[in-house]
């Protein structure tokens, strides 16, 4: 859920992790603990007014003392914002507003064996989750790709906090070894595997999961950013309630839009996979780019997750 409720943190500590990524350590005013989290939860946090009140999600992960919390930025090029205020501008003893932990990438109960898939920046999630699962002393295993060693970010965390337990596959240098989608035929039954990392990454691992017979509920993963739109257009809605008609134009979504003109739709993570900006509607096709419906769901054209899915021709929602 859309929270208004938000904290104040102070930045404790700034780490350099790898030549583009920085980890952030957040700590609470008055020295208090920040409320705990579970394996794979995120924050969203609040810049300030000059950086545009940019608001943007990380995982979370503590990998310092008790009552932090931390998260991990890359410099993204080119930057929308976000990354390049994070890394240029904050500084460590800096206060800023994040919200409290959520969790949409959550932890099978019913796995017998969890694999996490990581590239690059997408390793933050795994970590908490692998934190967890290691103090439950469940089964997993960690597949990390990253260009160089160098480049890997918590590669001497992760080795040396789970022997035996982490796979890495370097791109470049003298042996370059790449993470192959083959990897998912290995598993045994009862397996649940995780992806995280670019839209490309988290595309060729779900199909092949698909392909290779993995039940739908046994593949979760976590986008960074909306999914990539093919050649999206603008589309019509129309509220069936007040008969009211808006446009929806193509750098917008129908969330932006619905809130813009006073419907106070919740959301919360905006990349289309918590379900949280659900809006019902009664007549129309849709274009689904999201990760929650199922695909039955999606067939039915009843109901649109309003941040990433987009009307073909005109939308009638039913509020
Ligand atoms: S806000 Fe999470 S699916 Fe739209």
């Amino acid at each position: 859920m859309h929270r208004k409720s938000t904290l104040d943190v102070r930045i404790k500590s700034i780490k350099q992790e790898t030549a583009t990524i920085k980890r952030f350590t957040l700590q609470e005013l008055n020295g208090s603990k920040l409320p705990p989290f579970s394996g794979g939860s995120h924050i969203t946090t609040y810049l300030p007014k000059e950086a545009g009140a940019l608001e943007r999600s990380y995982s979370v992960f503590n990998l310092s003392e008790p009552g932090l919390i931390e998260i991990a930025i890359r410099l993204a090029k080119p930057s929308t914002g976000g990354s390049d205020y994070w890394h240029h501008r904050v500084t460590e003893g800096d206060v800023l507003k994040i919200s409290y932990p959520k969790n949409h990438f959550a932890l099978s109960f019913q796995a017998k064996h969890h694999v996490f898939y990581a590239a690059g920046i997408g390793i933050t999630p795994f970590l908490s989750m692998m934190a967890d699962l290691a103090e439950k002393e469940q089964s997993f295993e960690l597949h990390y790709t990253a260009k160089s060693k160098e480049q890997c970010a918590f590669y001497d965390h992760l080795k040396k906090t789970y022997p035996g337990h982490c796979h890495f596959y370097f791109s470049e240098g003298e042996k370059p070894k790449r993470l192959t989608v083959n990897l998912l035929k290995n598993h045994r039954i009862g397996t649940h595997v995780y992806f995280c990392g670019p839209e490309k990454m988290i595309l060729e691992f779900t199909n092949a999961a698909k392909s290779f017979g993995y039940p739908a509920f046994n593949v979760h993963y976590e986008r960074f950013a909306p999914p990539v739109k093919k050649d999206s257009v603008p589309f019509g809605i129309t509220l069936k309630k007040s008969g009211k008609h808006f446009i929806v134009p193509t750098e917008q979504s129908l969330l932006d839009v619905l809130r813009q003109n006073g419907i106070d739709v919740p959301y919360s993570c905006r990349v289309g996979g918590c379900g949280t900006c659900e809006v019902k509607v009664a007549e129309g096709e849709i274009d689904h780019y999201d990760s929650f419906l199922t695909e039955d769901q999606q067939r039915s054209n009843r109901a649109i997750l309003s941040c990433v899915s987009r009307g073909k021709g005109n939308l009638v929602l039913d509020i």
